[in-house]
């Protein structure tokens, strides 16, 4: 039997056949074994073909140009068929506007994009800060904790929970959900099938139905529900459609923030000169938030599918084929970032990453998720909160939601 990559040791990425080489091994992500395929594939097969891999034939793309063409060419490569690697079975598909194209796509983003609108924003700053003391104010002084529960999912949780107006007591079933909408079932996990991943996912829909029906036939108001619930564009939404928009909203607003806040308190552990830097310039916070965001690339992968024949880096694409833009990997390209491996908080053209994407899908949240950020280093600088990581991280095992379990940290006396 052929080796793959799957099967053997992080080093020997560098050793076995290119045409048996499969990054999208989830585990790998889980044990941060993914940087030395990626600088393989970079170096030697920027638009990659795999032919036998868990999710079935899948090109990758490794490189930060040929990820920005791609990206920005909705005609050519559409998400119609997903934006995972894994194809979602058709019983438990679920269709959001991140899944369509023009004009749809243009009214359902429209609806709920004035939430994250910067007059909006501005209005949510002095809730986030307060928030923010409240939360650091909190944490234990003697004791370690884990940051991602304590500090990264709190956050982001109850800026979600403020975005929906969802009951407050009520908001780690966000959490809940979130977890699972991200989830690829697999055996021996905890959620081993698409039956019973669907299942939660029906009780977040009912509960989510509840609130729409209350508030449907009220005044309209700044929150996503009643937003959707008003607007010509999703007010006519079967069940199904709203389940794969409420996913996309939650698995959006959450997950993403919360994996860049982990991996901000990591890399200014990791990169002390970096944190020193913070400390005497606080200016720099905004382009520390670009760069945690680029260092950490909250979500490693989108994929589309061909619509025509095509061709990218001098490779042929055939119609129908599954293309994975692999931003993780673009984003620690040297071609276009200058040092790309290293965490450099006030690097030129910070802000030149591909972690919230690009084209007519480019990430809606995204100023709020840097906004979140910026004023969480801007109360741990005022407060002069020195935050030590004291054991290694606990990745999920996820080639899509690139992330942290556990951060376990102590307060520095
Ligand atoms: C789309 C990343 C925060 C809501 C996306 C995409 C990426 C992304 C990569 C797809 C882009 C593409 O296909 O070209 C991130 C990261 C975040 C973040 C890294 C935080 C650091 C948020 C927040 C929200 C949000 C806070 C909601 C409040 C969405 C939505 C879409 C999206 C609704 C779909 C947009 C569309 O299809 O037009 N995001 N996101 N994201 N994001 Fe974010």
């Amino acid at each position: 039997m052929e080796t793959r990559l799957a099967d053997v040791g992080a080093d020997d990425a560098c050793n076995i056949p290119l045409s048996n080489l499969d990054v999208s091994e989830a585990k790998r992500f889980q044990d941060n074994r993914i940087w030395s395929c990626f600088e393989r594939l970079r170096r030697e097969d920027p638009v990659h073909y795999c032919q036998d891999s868990p999710y079935g034939p899948y090109w990758s793309l490794t490189k930060y140009r040929d990820i920005l063409a791609v990206d920005a060419n909705h005609k050519v490569f559409s998400s119609e068929r997903g934006v995972t690697i894994v194809d979602v079975p058709d019983e438990h598909w679920t269709q959001s506007f991140i899944k369509i194209g023009p004009p749809k796509h243009r009214e359902q983003r429209d609806t709920v994009s004035p939430i994250v609108a910067p007059e909006n924003l501005t209005k949510l700053e002095g809730l986030i800060r307060c928030r923010v003391r409240t939360i650091l104010d909190g944490l234990p002084r003697n004791d370690a904790f884990n940051w991602v529960d304590m500090v990264s999912i709190e956050l982001t949780t109850q800026m979600l929970a403020t975005l929906f107006d969802f009951p407050f007591e009520d908001r780690r079933l966000l959490t809940y959900w979130s977890d699972i909408g991200a989830t690829i079932p697999k055996k021996g996990h905890a959620v081993d099938s698409w039956d019973k991943r669907s299942k939660i996912l029906f009780e977040c829909l009912d509960y989510f139905t509840r609130l729409w029906n209350e508030r449907i036939n009220a005044e309209p108001r700044l929150d996503l529900i009643s937003m959707m619930a008003h607007s010509p564009a999703t007010r006519h939404m079967d069940p199904m459609e709203f389940l794969g928009n409420l996913i996309l909203l939650i698995v959006g607003g959450n997950d993403t923030t919360r994996n860049s806040i982990t991996g901000g308190l990591l890399f200014m552990n990791r990169y002390p000169s970096e944190l020193r830097k913070l400390r005497n310039n606080p200016k720099l916070v905004s382009s520390a938030v670009s760069e945690i965001i680029r260092y950490q690339t909250p979500i490693a992968h989108m994929r589309r599918n061909a619509v025509v024949d095509t061709i990218v880096g001098g490779k042929r694409i055939r119609q129908g084929d599954k293309v994975v833009m692999w931003y993780i990997s673009g984003n620690r390209d040297e071609e276009v970032i200058e040092n790309a491996s290293s965490f450099v908080i006030d690097r030129k053209n910070v802000r030149q990453h591909l972690s919230f994407g690009f084209g007519i899908h480019r990430c809606v949240g995204r100023h709020l998720a840097e906004l979140q950020l910026r004023i969480l280093w801007e109360e741990m600088l005022n407060a002069g909160l020195e935050v030590k990581v004291v054991g290694e991280p606990e990745r999920i095992a996820s080639n899509f939601v690139h992330g942290y379990s556990v951060l376990p940290v102590r307060i520095a006396a």
